[in-house]
């Protein structure tokens, strides 16, 4: 594995997810396999889980791990080639990302879609320009589009819960993702990158439900059966993702917020007892009822802590694969 941004960068789901359920069970079994080598985590928007998971993973594997929150700490950088840096970019990614090539031997990097323009935004410009001048292995923290180390998590998540599950590990669980309400535009990246993990993986009857004009890309849910119907889409599911996220179309919009979206005890009825998940952070009774994230079928923490592992798995294939 040289980058890890999509699942396209991944040639054995299962294995990947036996590798990260190994190192939950061992996390220091491969714990001088990055002696001497440095991982930068360069945030351009904020985080709390991905950026301690990630930092725990790569201690746990003896890399030293340097965060630097380049969105608040940094000087602005500029993506575009060929920029007239006269506004208010100070340095390009051109001449920066070399740096971080000298400094590091992998760079991490989140950086967020302005929601403004979905040509832009799902040209995956920052990180390929990262990629393309870093000359180091590039690991997504989440990008404009996609959020690879939280579908890697959530497939580890979902294969661990059907270990303890009438199902049983080799069994097809059925998955809903569920959009959720909230108050303001979100990126589709954690609901883009859940359906073409889910369908990459292939083991398990995936079904999309969301209202009218929040259709994701095509590009991510071909293999999925999609619904406007959230009742209909969750009879039988064993596993609920919960997630909100803006309007694709007409991009980055809020059209609808209506509360009888957010799942309750009464709609968790309906399905085979599932297990529920969100990718975190989550607003409360807005997105995600009270008594669904405290009660016994929310799975969120659990997934949250699997993390780590998910971040150690690839990132120890990264160390593995390139020296
Ligand atoms: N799920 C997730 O990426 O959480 P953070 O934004 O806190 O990193």
């Amino acid at each position: 594995m040289r980058n890890f941004v999509s699942v396209h960068d991944v040639t054995d789901i299962d294995a990947l997810v036996k590798k990260a359920l190994a190192y939950k069970a061992n996390p220091f079994v491969d714990k001088t396999i990055g002696t001497n080598k440095r991982i930068g985590c360069l945030f351009l928007n904020p985080s709390m889980r991905t950026r301690l998971s990630t930092q725990i993973a790569a201690q746990n594997l003896g890399m030293e791990a340097i965060i630097f929150n380049v969105g608040s700490e940094g000087w602005a950088l500029e993506f575009e080639e060929e920029a007239i840096m006269s506004g208010t970019t100070v340095e390009h990614v051109k001449d920066a990302a070399p740096i971080f090539g000298k400094y590091f031997d992998i760079l991490a990097i989140r950086t967020f879609p302005s929601l403004k323009n979905r040509e832009d935004d799902y040209s995956e410009l920052y990180i390929k320009q990262f990629i393309k001048y870093a000359g180091i292995p590039v690991v997504s923290l989440e990008s404009a589009t996609l959020h690879p180390l939280q579908s890697l998590t959530d497939i580890v998540t979902i294969s661990e819960s059907l270990q303890h599950s009438s199902l049983g590990a080799g069994g097809k669980p059925k998955i809903v993702l569920t959009w959720a309400p909230h108050v303001k535009p979100l990126p589709q990246c954690v609901a883009n990158s859940f359906s073409q993990w889910i369908t990459a993986w292939g083991k398990a009857d995936f079904v999309i439900t969301h209202p009218e004009d929040y259709n994701l890309s095509e590009e991510f849910t071909k293999g999925a059966t999609i619904t406007n119907n959230q009742d209909e889409a969750l009879k039988n599911a064993d596993f609920i993702y919960v997630k909100n996220w803006s309007t694709f179309n007409d991009y980055g919009k809020i059209y609808e917020s209506d509360p009888k979206w957010m799942l309750t005890n009464k709609k968790l009825d309906q399905t085979n007892n599932a297990k529920v998940m969100h990718c975190l952070p989550v607003r409360r009774n807005v997105e995600l009822s009270d008594e669904i994230l405290d009660g016994p079928n929310s799975i969120i923490t659990q997934e949250a802590g699997n993390r780590v592992w998910a971040a150690q798995a690839v990132l120890s294939e990264i160390l593995r694969t390139n020296g």
